[in-house]
């Protein structure tokens, strides 16, 4: 299969070019697309066959659910069997924005979307070409992150290209996104669960939901944030190169270490950096750090670099999806 790219304007996207690509959602094929945390996979969401394309293109094991992208408010009740009180709330504070939502599903949604399971994971997408391509294609779209099964999710349409290049039918390439990491996917089924830390804090949360929310206790805001959703295997969002993680301020001594030994060196470093080749520094607030991480992995990955040191952010709520994306990076496979 031949790959179009279409590069696409990010604010006023063409109506020529969605429609085409609505089209071939429409025609049962997969398209690319821009949403404001991370490029996603997309196909009809109501199509199973499509759907079944999505886990052949990313070689995405069956049992992990993949999230259905609506236009407004309206299209999740439509997928979702049960519209608790809790997720009127959180949709009017944060949609179109970076929260997913896990209800109960409606029939119409396929097995292949839900894994099987009774729930389906639901989120209206802020990005102007991500509500385009939903509106026009007139159906939901499911869309895992737009990349093979374990490797770096793609902020911009070239990382895209790299990894799924004849496996999926157009990109729209709408420049880098603007968060850079992936929503926060949050679980309703009576009280208010995070499955998955993401681009909205749990204190965010909290203040809408107050007591309703859960939060990981401290253990697991700390070192290890492995929260249960299906898809939060260890090794996840992993660059090729090994990768270290060390106190902020520490990593340009370690990178010094490991260059005596003969290694090719790369650094994600919390302040200044030395020219020494592949250093790269993190802007020092979380929401730019996030913009940039999966950027400047793949980055690491051109630059075909043996080791990554990474300088670890604050141990704060608003880096914990940060730190989250950064100890999956380090898991061995
Ligand atoms: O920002 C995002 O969420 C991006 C963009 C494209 O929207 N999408 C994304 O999809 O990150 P993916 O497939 O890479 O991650 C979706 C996560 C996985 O951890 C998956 O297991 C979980 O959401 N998930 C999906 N459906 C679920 C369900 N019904 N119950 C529990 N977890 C679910
Ligand atoms: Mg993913």
């Amino acid at each position: 299969m031949k790959t179009i790219v279409r590069k696409i304007d990010p604010t006023a996207p063409e109506p020529q070019i969605v429609a085409e690509a609505a089209e071939i959602i429409r025609s049962g094929g997969l398209v690319a697309f821009p949403t404001e945390t991370v490029y996603g996979l997309g196909a009809n969401a109501l199509d199973a066959a499509a759907v079944r394309r999505i886990f052949e293109a990313k070689g995405r094991p069956a049992n992990n659910p993949v999230i259905v992208h609506v236009a407004e408010t309206g299209g999740a009740r439509r997928v979702a069997s049960e519209w608790p009180d809790l997720a009127d709330k959180l949709a009017t504070r944060f949609w179109p924005g970076p929260l997913t939502l896990v209800l109960r599903k409606q029939d119409c949604v396929p097995a292949d979307v839900t894994a099987g399971g009774p729930t389906v994971a639901v989120r209206v997408p802020s990005n102007p070409v991500a509500l385009a391509l939903i509106q026009t294609a007139g159906t939901p779209i499911a869309a895992p992150s737009a990349n093979r099964s374990t490797e770096i999710s793609p902020t911009r349409a070239e990382h895209v290209l790299r990894s799924l290049d004849g496996r999926v039918e157009m990109i729209l390439d709408g420049g880098p996104t603007t968060g850079g990491i992936e929503s926060t996917v949050l679980a309703l089924d009576g009280g208010a669960r995070i499955l998955r830390p993401g681009l909205i804090s749990s204190a965010e949360i909290e203040l809408i939901l107050g007591s309703h929310l859960t939060r990981p206790n401290a253990q697991q805001t700390g070192q290890s944030t492995i929260l249960e959703s299906p898809g939060m295997m260890e090794r996840h969002y992993a660059p090729r190169a090994t990768l270290i993680l060390v106190p902020a301020g520490t990593g340009a001594e370690t990178a010094r270490g490991l260059r005596t030994q003969g290694k090719k060196v790369g650094g994600l470093f919390l302040g200044s950096v030395s020219e020494e080749g592949n250093e790269i520094a993190m802007p020092a607030s979380a929401p730019g750090y996030a913009a940039r991480l999966y950027h400047a992995l793949h980055l690491m990955d051109a630059a075909d670099v043996d080791v990554i040191v990474a300088e670890l952010p604050p141990e704060t709520d608003e880096w914990l999806a940060i730190r989250d994306r950064l100890l999956r990076a380090t898991s061995p496979s």
